[in-house]
């Protein structure tokens, strides 16, 4: 099949044009898999979570979902994931809890490339291990989108189960790879899908573990889910979610002292990043205001273990790249 968006695609701006897509796209997924089944991991993001109750709407419960909650993902996401597709859509969804083998693999890597390997290749590991325990799967669906397949511009989805053994090459069933990412969010909306799963800022493949520096440990990862949870919260609050492109929290892996409860106290900092741009290429920074700032700060401090300072990052990019790694 051809690569390029045909010339004659209109460009998916409305209700009416998603639900024209997704009519052609249900008849198209149909003719191809007939009764057979189809594998997706389902990550929760914006690309698998469409092509989910795309395929949902075409194949009912052929199509074996498959979510890995690798431990690094966003508070209440896998949650999520099982309220919308079990609960909601009464999908055929696979829930595998991977986070002490992904945690017990990364333990005491320290190399950012080397990290991002071990997240891939046990993903794919796992979810190998979950495509061997289905009968008679023959298809593959993926979240492509056409900027995947352009390959411009660094927001990369890892989408691309690569690396699967021979006996589990499957047909790709890929129904969103002519559209643009805008393109896709009209089709999740009209697919039903809540806002904030098709509205969602951009979140790495390797989740948490680009924001957690350095070797990887269970309270530090608690300390930059929940302080990333308070930051989206009050960012919402406040009007600024879907205003600023991409916000979050990192965590260092270094202590300072501070003081807590009346004596010394050595813990993390947490830093507080948010930032605007078209391409992810270069970025400037959102001037949050600064009576916000001082309420996360008090929120984070109070609420969030093993923290007593935060701090927030003025740098645009270049300098600075978007995530700290
Ligand atoms: P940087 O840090 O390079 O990030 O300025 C640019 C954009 O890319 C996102 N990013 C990733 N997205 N897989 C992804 O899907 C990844 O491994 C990855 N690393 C960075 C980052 O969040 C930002 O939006």
């Amino acid at each position: 099949m051809s690569n390029v968006r045909p010339e004659s695609m209109e460009r998916i701006t409305t209700e009416a044009l998603a639900q024209a897509f997704i009519a052609e796209q249900v008849a198209a997924v149909k003719a191809q898999v007939g009764d057979k089944k189809v594998l997706l991991a389902l990550s929760g993001g914006v690309d698998s979570s469409v092509v989910a109750a795309l395929l949902i709407k075409a194949i009912g419960k052929n199509l074996v979902c498959v979510h890995v909650n690798h431990g690094l993902l966003r508070k209440g996401e896998p949650e999520q994931v099982i309220e919308v597709f079990r609960n909601q859509m009464d999908a055929n969804l696979v829930y595998v809890d991977a986070v002490d083998r992904f945690l017990d693999k990364l333990a005491g890597v320290v190399e950012p490339e080397q990290k991002r390997k071990i997240i891939g290749a046990e993903f794919i590991r796992v979810f190998e291990e979950e495509a061997r325990k289905q009968d008679g799967i023959e298809f593959l669906a993926q979240g492509t989108i056409y900027p995947d397949i352009l390959e411009s511009g660094p927001v990369k989805a890892h989408h691309n189960v690569g690396g699967l053994p021979e006996d589990l090459k499957f047909e790709l069933v890929e129904p969103l790879k002519f559209l643009f990412k805008d393109e896709v969010r009209v089709v999740g909306k009209a697919l039903g899908l809540p806002d904030n799963m098709v509205f969602r800022q951009p979140f790495p493949g390797p989740g948490l573990g680009v924001r957690c520096l350095g070797a990887i440990t269970r309270d530090r990862l608690e300390a930059v889910r929940e302080s990333d949870a308070i930051l989206r919260e009050e960012f919402a609050k406040n009007g600024l979610e879907g205003k600023v492109w991409q916000y979050f929290t990192v965590i260092p892996d270094f202590k300072s002292v501070g003081v807590k409860d009346g004596k010394r106290s050595f813990e993390w900092p947490v830093i507080l990043r948010a930032v605007n741009t078209k391409d992810a290429m270069t970025a400037t920074v959102e001037d949050v205001p600064f009576a916000l700032l001082q309420h996360i700060t008090a929120r984070i401090t109070a609420e969030v273990k093993g923290v007593n300072r935060v701090l927030f990052d003025l740098t645009p990019k270049p300098t600075g790249t978007i995530e700290w790694e």
